[in-house]
């Protein structure tokens, strides 16, 4: 069985060690070693000035907003993942959907102004796909609005934009680091912050608004990740190029041989490819449903990301309607791409999507 992604386990006997020292130690969650030594890296890795570790990326968006004190509505993209909207509504805000541009699938900054109100108060973008959004074009809007911009940079891991992690964009970017993902931590998410200043903050929200023993100033959660998770972590980030060199290979297989025949994701020309997904865009949906039906058959999993479009969430009101979305969301499949994808599976894969559009 061939899914769209298959997790990254590294090499057994070096995760032991870390299992061994953790045993050794006895702390095994609560900020231990790992989890710092573990932001530390990170931060040097992906040349951001400060990173807090979290439980997952949904929490870490969750963190986002209440370390910003957003309230109201805020701005942002129907095209991904769930977790980008619901997270929105389980912390009080209410989504005010922008359509996509249909060629980078990313938010299109010509239609945010338009739908800003006096009770606006952030912009969310998602760099979707790890293609990076239009990060100074939206930076103007937000400075112009005085509003807040958070990016759901789950896929975005170590792309540059303009030759600096586009994670130092916006005042908040936050990362998965969930085990399907290109670099992660079984579970695991993280926050990159800009402000020195509210640091401390999303420190204290991820362990129940605690300070210290005697105070309590912030109402918090419990967010943190423990160090099992960071041992993976620092397995994985050993092995981070050759992780990104066998995907860009697959990648650059599946571009030259669809090339002409299919839509691609189109490229912010100014930022680097991580080469975590696969995306084509069919012609209807109804290639689409051919085209994994093929699949399926042969037990190749390509995923429907995104789909539904999330101005179709039933729980969103107003009800709102973007059309670039929504057509794309009908027609994007993202074929497997993972570290050890075998040549002939990849060609096998290729020949029935040629063979079915
Ligand atoms: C764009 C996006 N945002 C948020 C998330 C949520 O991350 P997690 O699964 O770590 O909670 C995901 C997960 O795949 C995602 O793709």
């Amino acid at each position: 069985m061939i899914n769209v992604t298959k997790t990254y386990l590294p090499d057994i006997e070096k995760y032991k060690k870390y299992v061994d020292e953790i045993y050794k130690n006895s702390w095994v969650t609560n900020n231990g070693p790992l989890v710092q030594k573990l932001e530390k890296r990170l931060a040097e890795y992906l040349g951001v000035k400060n990173i807090v570790l979290v439980s997952n990326g949904t929490v870490a968006l969750e963190i986002a907003y209440r370390t910003l004190g957003l309230k109201g509505f805020v701005v942002t993209t129907p095209f991904s993942f769930v977790a980008t909207t619901s997270s929105l509504v389980t912390n009080g805000l209410l989504p005010i959907f922008t359509d996509i541009d249909p060629g980078s699938f990313n938010i299109d900054p010509e239609k945010i102004e338009s739908v800003i109100t006096p009770n606006t108060s952030a912009i969310l973008g998602v760099h979707v796909f790890g293609n990076a959004c239009e990060v100074e074009k939206i930076e103007q809007i937000a400075n112009k609005h005085d509003l807040k911009v958070i990016y759901d940079a789950a896929h975005a891991f170590d792309v540059k934009y303009k030759e600096k992690s586009v994670l130092n964009y916006g005042d908040i970017s936050t990362l998965s680091f969930h085990a399907t993902k290109l670099f992660h931590t079984i579970e695991g998410g993280a926050l990159i912050i800009n402000d020195d200043a509210l640091v401390q903050k999303a420190r204290y929200l991820i362990n129940f608004g605690i300070q210290n023993a005697e105070s309590i100033p912030e109402l918090g959660t419990n967010a943190k990740m423990n160090e099992f998770e960071a041992a993976m972590g620092l397995c994985v980030l050993d092995d981070i190029e050759q992780i990104k060199q066998s995907r860009s290979v697959i990648f650059k297989t599946y571009q030259t041989q669809l090339e002409g025949l299919i839509q691609f994701q189109e490229q912010n020309q100014n930022a680097t490819q991580n080469y975590s997904y696969f995306p084509i865009v069919l012609k209807n949906e109804d290639q689409l449903l051919k085209v994994q039906k093929a699949l399926n058959e042969q037990q190749i999993f390509p995923r429907r990301y995104f789909y539904p479009s999330l101005d179709t969430l039933s729980y969103i009101e107003p009800k709102q309607y973007c059309s670039n979305s929504r057509d794309i969301a009908s027609r994007i499949l993202c074929l497997p791409i993972y570290v050890d994808l075998d040549e002939n599976d990849l060609n096998f894969i290729i020949k029935i999507v040629k063979e079915n559009i």
